[in-house]
């Protein structure tokens, strides 16, 4: 069993995952609201006894690795609590990443999946979790997520003996039919593959209407069809894609990197069914947050008069940084830039 975010995997633990599992519990900032840094052994068991979860059960604390490189980033998912407290026996969620990977929104992507396993896969009516009442970054994320924090449902950690300074615990709850009316409300399900040449036809019909031409014509439409077919046949650092809602074509995005740390963006909504339904801001945030959370900035430059693509790439973040006359379409361009780290910040809500 495996589940499949954005950007993450979360999957059972392999051997490979305790070197790197055993570094991240040395860590005395990853353990700061934990009793103690764990040695590599006390790691290990850890990680057994998550996998031992797992297997009596089907899920559990998954290893959760990034999607692209394959790389452990840490723990993600959903247990039963070990102890007894007023609010057990119930099901917790739960995460503890590496340095590293904090600050991009991993943990309330995975979470988020662990939420969805949990309610609708299990069939739980509640899912509850920690923390130390002092660690304020793990309470964001069971925030960001919907969780609910009162008071009452405060507790001393049965684990930790009196006195010590962790161990009052903030109890966080969410009810399955909260989670039902506030998830995916309006949400697309949006995913972007490379252009296949089978979809030639698609793409020169797309091409040929009104809102399109409009905007891509002349030298500008013929290097773009050019440089299409040479992807076809040779290896291409420029990228066409086509944006699907679940399975239904609409956009076609081209991207190349620019220099070591950016990328160039141009796109198109082009099935009329999905131009000017308010979609567009959120289809490019999910584009780049998913393929492009590798690069600093991301460059894109419409016509200074395509009011409605400025306004659209100024709500996703994008700044008029300059302007040129294009050599393809010698007219006023404006060159927009996006700093991505705060696109992520701003998605993610950290
Ligand atoms: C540019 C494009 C991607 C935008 O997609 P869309 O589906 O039209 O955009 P949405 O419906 O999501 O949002 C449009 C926004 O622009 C606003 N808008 C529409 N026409 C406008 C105009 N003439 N001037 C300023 N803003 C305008 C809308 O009010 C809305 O803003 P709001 O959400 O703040 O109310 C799409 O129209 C498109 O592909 N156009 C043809 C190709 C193109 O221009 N590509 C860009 C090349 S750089």
């Amino acid at each position: 069993m495996m589940i499949k975010t954005a950007r993450l995997t979360l999957r059972p633990w392999r051997k490979e995952d305790l070197e790197p599992f055993g570094k991240l519990n040395a860590d005395p900032r990853v353990m700061e609201y934990f009793p103690a840094v764990k040695s590599r052994e006390e790691s290990d068991q850890t990680a057994f006894k998550m996998q031992e979860e797992i297997d009596r059960h089907g899920w559990g604390f998954w290893a959760a690795s990034l999607k692209q490189t394959d790389q452990f980033i840490g723990f993600i998912g959903i247990g039963h609590v070990n102890f007894t407290e007023h609010f057990t026996p119930a099901v917790e969620i739960g995460w503890r990443l590496a340095f590293e990977y904090w600050g991009k929104g991993y943990a309330t992507e995975g979470a988020k999946a662990s939420l969805k396993y949990g309610f609708e896969m299990l069939n739980l009516q509640e899912i509850v979790s920690f923390t130390p009442v002092q660690n304020s970054r793990s309470r964001r994320v069971m925030e960001k997520i919907g969780m609910h924090h009162h008071s009452k449902d405060d507790f001393d950690h049965p684990k930790l003996p009196e006195n010590h300074p962790l161990r009052r615990h903030v109890l966080y709850r969410l009810q399955k039919e909260e989670w039902k009316n506030s998830h995916n409300k309006d949400q697309r399900n949006f995913h972007f593959a490379p252009v296949t040449p089978d979809q030639r036809t698609l793409i020169h019909g797309w091409f040929g209407q009104k809102h399109i031409k409009e905007w891509l014509h002349g030298e500008g439409l013929q290097n773009t069809l050019n440089g299409l077919e040479k992807s076809f046949q040779e290896s291409s650092e420029t990228t066409y894609w086509i944006g699907y809602d679940s399975d239904t074509p609409f956009a076609f995005l081209i991207t190349s990197p620019e220099g070591i740390d950016a990328a160039t963006l141009d796109l198109f909504i082009c099935d009329l069914n999905y131009v000017g339904k308010g979609l567009a801001v959120s289809m490019i945030k999910e584009f780049l947050t998913t393929h492009f959370s590798h690069v600093k900035r991301v460059l894109i430059d419409p016509e200074s008069t395509n009011q409605r693509a400025i306004h659209v790439y100024q709500k996703v973040g994008f700044k008029i940084v300059g302007e040129f006359i294009a050599k393809w379409h010698p007219v006023l361009h404006y060159q927009m830039e996006l700093n991505v780290q705060d696109l992520l910040n701003n998605t993610y809500g950290l």
